[in-house]
């Protein structure tokens, strides 16, 4: 495996309180839910697997890729494959885009940013203007309760906390746009498609709302709203009717005990919280719950110094440091690293991501049967496009589920794709033996296979489920089968079970 060679230089970074407790909360203020970090070392910054190097990760490079400046020309890879292959379906989940802070420090003033959108404003994009007047039209879409009831659009001079800004929504709209590029000559969606052939769902945040529709309009631009239903989903595990599994909280209390024990032994963070408590006058404690590091990427992203105040007389001031903000993402990156080897994690992934994967199963597999050879496709079609917007407690589990758990951590607008295949028909010779009952060849169906792609950059190869398929020979792509027997058995094996009722509900022993 990879992380025998590189555990030492792994730049996948989560931090103590970043995993929810149970799937219903969402990025509660003691979890540092969506402030981690990761991404882009120097030239290898496009790679979503850290290169290995002989240096120490630098956690500030990487915080800036973690910010994601749409501010250059990205490659991707989706849309790629042998000639001839049919593209049947393709299912997308993104990260929401740059946001404001979802906690502030005391004592100190709120980073300055406005989250109304203008093209006058910097990152900008040609569709801004044609997407913030087809979302007055919103009305006219379909809309699961409560999201109704969600602006559309961020429009607050002084933007709301978690509240996602003009970056945020421009970094949705490349995504729409490369996508909708990628797959342009596959015809994946007619332009005049309808109500079944798209799937949009969101968490009933604002950001990951606002993220899908700007998504969605750079992928089909001035779509027909009357064709859309936006639905809600209530977890950000996107587990639906099959959130309850004990087993999978037991093993999350596990893992973070693990991550407090980390912690508090690392004595040059608990320094860099003292100094930081004592420079803002305020308790170490307080300081700690006020997550500095969250509020600390959100300058750093978008060029705003670190935070000061007043010392003493005379008008000079104290600030918080980039050393003091390398510490704790040194500690983060520590952290991964330990929470890879000790495996809690990844237990506890498997169980959170299997009704995400189950149901992405579940939707090829109709789509393949809706395209089986000789078989009269239903009207309307299946579902060929399916879009979550979710957050980073959303794909990180993904992530590791998949066995990418080297990936580095999901950066504003990330994006992870499954693609569905179809091979060409291949006619068959007639055998010797039969050629006396008729002349007629035999057409063999195509055969599917699966892509699976995390911003951009095909990682099928890494998966667990396709890490060992060999390509070279006449398979240049992962076969589907191998996802599905994965996903509805294998993956429980690391659990010691072969369901997930079993996984769930048996007793702890
Ligand atoms: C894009 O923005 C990042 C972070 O703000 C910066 O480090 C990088 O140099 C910029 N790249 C270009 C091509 O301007
Ligand atoms: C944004 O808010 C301003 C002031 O409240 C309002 O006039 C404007 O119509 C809003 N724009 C949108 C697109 O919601
Ligand atoms: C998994 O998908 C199948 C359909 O393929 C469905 O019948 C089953 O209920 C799903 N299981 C869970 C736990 O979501
Ligand atoms: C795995 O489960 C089986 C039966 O459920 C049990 O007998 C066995 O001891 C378990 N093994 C481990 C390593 O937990």
């Amino acid at each position: 495996m990879v992380s025998a060679v590189a555990a030492h230089l792994l730049f996948f970074i989560v931090s103590v309180n970043l995993i929810p407790t149970t799937p219903i909360v969402e990025e509660q203020p003691f979890q540092a839910a969506d402030r981690g970090v990761g991404s882009a070392l120097g030239k290898s910054r496009k790679r979503v697997f850290p290169v290995p190097h002989t240096e120490e990760p630098d956690p500030i490079s990487e915080a800036y890729g973690y910010c994601n400046t749409p501010n250059r020309t990205e490659q991707a890879w989706e849309g790629h494959s042998p000639a001839d292959y049919k593209l049947l379906s393709a299912q997308v989940m993104i990260r929401h885009g740059d946001r404001y802070p979802l906690y502030s420090i005391p004592k100190t003033k709120r980073p300055a940013i406005d989250c109304t959108l203008s093209t006058s404003r910097k990152p900008s994009h040609p569709l801004l203007n044609a997407f913030i007047s087809h979302m007055d039209l919103g009305g006219r879409g379909h809309w699961e309760s409560p999201l109704s009831s969600i602006p559309r659009l961020p429009n607050h001079s002084a933007c709301e906390m978690g509240e996602l800004t003009q970056t945020g929504v421009v970094q949705h709209l490349r995504n729409g746009q490369l996508l909708h590029q990628a797959y342009k000559r596959h015809n994946l969606l007619p332009s005049n498609w309808l109500p079944r052939h798209v799937w949009v769902e969101t968490t009933g945040k604002s950001r990951t709302l606002q993220s899908g529709l700007a998504f969605l309009y750079g992928f089909s631009p001035d779509f027909d709203w009357t064709k859309l239903t936006v639905r809600h989903q209530w977890s950000t595990l996107f587990c639906g009717s099959a959130c309850d599994c004990p087993a999978r909280n037991r093993y999350l209390e596990e893992e973070q005990r693990r991550q407090y024990r980390l912690r508090v032994s690392d004595t040059e963070l608990e320094r860099t919280y003292v100094d930081m408590a004592r420079t803002l006058g305020l308790l170490t404690r307080q300081l700690r719950a006020a997550n500095p590091i969250d509020s600390l990427l959100c300058r750093l992203c978008h060029g705003i110094s670190f935070p000061c105040v007043p010392m003493g007389e005379g008008g000079t001031k104290a600030c918080l440091t980039m050393a003091q903000f390398a510490v704790i993402r040194r500690q983060q990156l520590d952290d991964e690293v330990d929470r890879r080897r000790v495996g809690l994690y990844h237990k506890y992934a498997i169980l959170a991501m299997y009704p995400y994967l189950n149901r992405t199963a579940t939707k090829m597999e109709r789509v393949a049967r809706d395209n089986e050879a000789g078989r009269q496709p239903r009207a309307g079609g299946e579902e060929v496009f399916t879009l979550s917007s979710a957050h980073d407690v959303t794909m990180i589990p993904l992530l590791s589920a998949l066995g990418l758990e080297e990936a580095r951590f999901p950066r504003f607008a990330a994006r992870v794709v499954f693609e569905l295949w179809k091979s060409p028909k291949v006619i068959q010779g007639q055998p010797k033996k039969r050629a006396s009952k008729g002349e007629k060849s035999k057409v063999k169906d195509g055969e599917l296979f699966i892509r699976v792609l995390y911003n951009g950059e095909d990682v099928t190869f890494h998966t667990t489920f396709c890490r060992s398929h060999d390509r070279r020979a006449s398979q240049p792509l992962c076969p589907l089968k191998n996802f599905l027997s994965f996903v509805r058995r294998d993956m429980f094996s690391l659990v010691n079970a072969t369901s997930y009722q079993e996984a769930c509900f048996r007793r702890p022993g």
